[in-house]
């Protein structure tokens, strides 16, 4: 009772729901490509490495067709979709390239990209061309590491906010940005607009 009450308010909070307090980056939609077809799913467990060189991590496992696909080729395409696309998100994630073609089914836009065998996908905010370089603990975690080596931003699309996943089945929309670059005096440079 006393050590409950030195930590105020404070609740346990159980083990497996830890990943929902980290996991809101933007929910992405990650394409590949093999045996001359396409597939993109969607994930929400990456994490953004230092900056320079672009390199991002991702967690995916071998229950989904793409792993195979990914774990062969070395190659995908990462799109940041907004808001607009939440229920093509969801749905994405909730059927299988293995039964069905989902760039016909869900009507995306496959636009060639410059460096990998993966499509764009012409309705996301961002595509970011990826390729493994670094695949040691994707037997132990699924866990697989890219180098971005193109990126593509879509400035046509009206809808900027993104999705972030709470990890059951809810999103957050992106919302109010507020602007404290002039006391990011140690930083100057990653200020550039
Ligand atoms: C919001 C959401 C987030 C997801 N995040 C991931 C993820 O980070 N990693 C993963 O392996 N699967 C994730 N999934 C599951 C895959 O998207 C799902 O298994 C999909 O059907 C795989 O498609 P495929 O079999 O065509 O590869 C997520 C699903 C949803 C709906």
């Amino acid at each position: 009772m006393a050590t409950r009450s030195k930590r105020g308010a404070l609740k346990r909070l159980a083990l497996n729901r830890v990943y929902r307090c980290l996991e809101p980056g933007p929910v992405i939609l990650v394409s590949t490509f093999r045996d001359g077809k396409a597939n993109v799913m969607t994930a929400s467990s990456h994490v953004v490495l230092l900056p320079d060189p672009p390199r991002v991590g991702l967690g995916l496992g071998p229950w989904n067709h793409s792993y195979e696909a990914l774990l062969s080729s070395g190659e995908c395409v990462i799109a940041v979709p907004g808001a607009d696309l939440a229920e093509k998100v969801m749905d994405i994630g909730n059927c299988s390239g293995a039964d069905v073609d989902k760039f016909q089914r869900f009507r995306l836009t496959a636009l060639p990209a410059g460096l990998v065998a993966p499509p764009l996908i012409g309705q996301c905010l961002y595509n970011l061309e990826c390729r493994v370089c670094d695949d040691r603990l994707v037997e132990e975690h699924f866990f697989f590491l890219f180098d971005v080596v193109r990126a593509w931003v879509n400035p046509a699309r009206k809808e900027r906010r993104t999705l972030h996943h709470n990890g059951d089945g809810t999103f957050t929309l992106s919302g109010r940005t507020i602007n404290l670059k002039e006391r990011m005096v140690r930083w100057p440079e990653f200020t550039f607009e």
